[in-house]
């Protein structure tokens, strides 16, 4: 394949800590180790104003190119525009979205000056490939520029109804956008028929079968790819876990008690609030499991400037305060609630001793924990899943205890039945949720995307 350009906002330079890597930033380095190429996107850093040029880093087959980004850049396009407007819209939450034209018109300014910085990097052979919210206007503005090459963009994120989309003042831009790529990637079948609607309804284009669709004079794929985690590495990691100190200090800890545990970005999309209330519930409902589980929430802090992350931060710390202080006993903690990081092979080892995970999102693009937490499982001993209906993963994962996360009272009785589920039970469910896992692989996902795109551009059929 020719050379692979990636461009995401974060970019997971190797040994830079400024450039915090997410789930995403993990998956994207894997895949150009195999291609080689160019990593482009914004640095992590804030400055006074943003640069002029990218800063290039070498490192063998990647180049990285990064862009600082000014105070005011950085506020309107990540914490305005992306976050207070795209993010909660695609996840359902209406109510929560700002409509804001500065901070919009720093999103349109901050994408066109990516476009210009990685412009001159770009050799006509090269494949694009653009991920998530925070760039959807990037492919139009490299077109602008005289960018002929293929590019596609991947949404990690839902793509919501288009009745939901239509509230968005700039619905119709950023939807003739996305019509610039040769292929749109969705997680979910959800995901594209919402898509397809708006382009069938409101961009008056066509659907034309075979994953193709026509609108706006051109004619592109919009397809769904389903993200995975890597083949084999969790399930590596969490059996050579039971040797590290943090393993067994949390087994000390538990004192013979089962754990349910559930690992988010401290995000609203996450359902932690109702989360807690839902465990609320079942201490309230099934007073038997009192001072026998623990539930261990860790909750990493995301997005601190956002004024619905520092509201949502206090809620969970009083919410969580309450519950030990109603229910819990002088040995005995009924929630665990951290907002540390912990590294991926300390979490495999939680995930493995945890006989639940607990996954309860109102909204989610795919969730990886919920693929993670059943590829750390002790395939002759697995925890069971609890998994909302509303994220990606539920798609995939039916044999899970799918639960509706308005319903308390549902999540409640989920987490009785996971803790008392037969092992012949658990062992059926794990096994049928370990082959999706391995087989829709963070390497099937990137080899099916990048595949497709190489036979871009596609022509009307
Ligand atoms: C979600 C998004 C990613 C993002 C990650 C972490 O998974 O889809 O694009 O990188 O959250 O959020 P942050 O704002 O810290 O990059």
């Amino acid at each position: 394949m020719s050379r692979l350009v990636v461009v995401s906002n974060r970019v997971a330079v190797p040994d830079d800590q400024a450039a915090r890597a997410g789930g995403l930033a993990v998956a994207l380095r894997e895949a150009l180790q195999n291609y080689g190429g160019i990593w482009f996107g914004w640095s992590g850093k804030i400055t006074a104003t943003s640069a002029t040029e990218p800063r290039i880093i070498e490192h063998p087959p990647v180049t990285y190119a990064v862009v600082d980004l000014g105070r005011k850049d950085y506020n309107e396009y990540y914490n305005g525009f992306a976050n207070r407007t795209l993010w909660p819209l695609f996840h359902y939450r209406m109510s929560l979205a700002e409509f804001n034209r500065g901070n919009y018109a720093g999103y349109l300014r901050v994408n066109a000056l990516f476009a210009e910085q990685l412009r001159p990097l770009l050799e006509p052979d090269d494949t694009i490939w653009i991920h998530d919210y925070h760039i959807l206007p990037l492919g139009k503005e490299l077109r602008r520029l005289g960018a002929n090459n293929r590019m596609g963009i991947f949404l990690h994120t839902p793509f919501p109804a288009m009745e939901v989309l239509l509230a968005l003042p700039s619905h119709a831009r950023l939807a003739r956008s996305l019509c610039s790529y040769d292929i749109v990637g969705f997680q979910t079948e959800n995901d594209r028929r919402s898509f397809n609607d708006y382009i069938l309804h409101e961009a008056r284009g066509e659907i034309l079968g075979n994953d193709m669709v026509r609108a706006y004079g051109r004619t592109f794929k919009a397809k769904v790819y389903p993200i995975g985690i890597e083949k084999g590495v969790m399930a590596q990691t969490s059996m050579m876990s039971s040797k590290t100190a943090a393993y067994r200090r949390l087994e000390k800890s538990l004192g013979g008690r089962k754990l349910m545990i559930g690992v988010d970005r401290l995000d609203y999309s996450k359902g932690l609030p109702e989360r807690m209330e839902a465990y609320q519930r079942f201490l309230e409902k099934f007073p038997q499991h009192r001072n026998e589980v623990s539930f261990m929430q860790i909750a990493p802090l995301s997005r601190s400037e956002v004024p619905e992350y520092k509201a949502i931060r206090q809620q969970l710390e009083t919410m969580s305060g309450n519950i030990n202080g109603r229910y819990g006993d002088f040995d005995w903690t009924p929630v665990r609630y951290l907002t540390k990081n912990f590294q991926r092979n300390v979490l495999a080892g939680f995930f493995r001793q945890a006989q639940v995970g607990v996954v309860t999102p109102m909204r989610d693009g795919m969730n990886l924990v919920a693929k993670e937490y059943v590829a750390s499982q002790n395939p002759q001993d697995p925890g069971m899943l609890v998994l909302s209906r509303f994220a990606g993963a539920a798609r995939e994962l039916e044999s899970a205890l799918l639960v509706n996360p308005y319903d308390r009272e549902d999540v409640a009785d989920a987490m009785d039945r996971a803790l008392t589920m037969s092992l012949d039970e658990r062992k059926e469910r794990w096994t049928e949720m370990m082959r999706i896992v391995d087989e829709q692989s963070l390497e099937t996902w990137r080899n099916t995307f990048l595949d497709d795109l190489s036979k871009a551009p596609f022509s009307t059929p």
